[in-house]
C-alpha cells in the first residue's frame, strides 16, 4: 500500500463516509479523522446546535477552521468529511493543496434519505425530504470534482466499499 497517501472521503449525508473511513482505516492500518466528530471535541458543542444556534454561514467558517488544523496538525491519513464540506470553494483548495486524494462516495438520493430517516444523528440541513433532496440535487456536480468516484448500493456493506477503495486508491 501506498505509505503516504492521505485520502478524504465526501458525498451526502447518510452515504455512510464515517463508517467507510473506520473500516479503510482498519485495512490501512492507519489513523482516520471524522471531521464532524473532530469540529465537536473542539468546541464543545454538537453541529447540530451550532447550525442552529449561530446558522449555517458560522458554522461553515468553523468547519473549514478545523479543516485546517485536521490536514495541518494532525497524522490522519483518512479523513471523513462532513457532507457539505467538500461543496466549499475554499475546503477544496485547501484539501487539494495538500495534496490528499478525494473519493466521492456516490449513492441515490432514496438510498441517503433512507440512512438518515434511521439514524439518530441530528442534521438540521436536512429536516424533511424535500430539503434534503434540494440540496442532493444542487451537490452532485460539485462531489464529482472529486478524484475517485464509488458506487454505494444499499446491499453493499461498508466494509466492501472500504476494500475496494483499498485495492484501488492505495494500490
Ligand atoms: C452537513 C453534513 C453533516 C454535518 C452538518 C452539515 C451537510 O455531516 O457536517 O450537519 O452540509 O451536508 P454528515 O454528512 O456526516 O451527516
Amino acid at each position: 500500500m501506498d505509505s503516504g497517501r492521505r485520502i478524504a472521503l465526501t458525498g451526502f449525508m447518510g452515504v455512510g463516509k464515517s463508517s467507510v473511513a473506520r473500516h479503510l482505516s482498519a485495512i490501512a492500518k492507519c489513523d482516520r479523522l471524522d471531521l464532524d466528530a473532530f469540529i465537536e471535541r473542539n468546541t464543545g458543542r454538537t453541529i447540530a446546535d451550532i447550525i442552529r444556534n449561530d446558522g449555517e454561514p458560522a458554522y461553515r467558517a468553523i468547519e473549514t477552521e478545523n479543516l485546517v488544523s485536521a490536514l495541518r496538525e494532525t497524522n490522519a491519513r483518512i479523513l471523513s468529511l462532513g457532507g457539505g464540506t467538500w461543496t466549499i470553494p475554499a475546503n477544496r483548495a485547501l484539501i487539494n493543496d495538500q495534496g490528499v486524494t478525494t473519493v466521492w462516495l456516490e449513492s441515490t438520493f432514496e438510498h441517503c434519505w433512507t440512512n438518515i430517516s434511521k439514524s439518530r444523528k441530528e442534521r438540521p440541513l436536512a429536516k424533511n425530504k424535500e430539503a434534503a433532496k434540494h440540496l442532493f440535487d444542487s451537490r452532485q456536480g460539485i462531489y464529482c470534482l472529486a478524484d475517485w468516484h464509488f458506487i454505494v448500493r444499499p446491499e453493499f456493506t461498508s466494509y466492501e466499499i472500504a476494500t475496494q477503495i483499498a485495492e484501488q486508491v492505495f494500490s
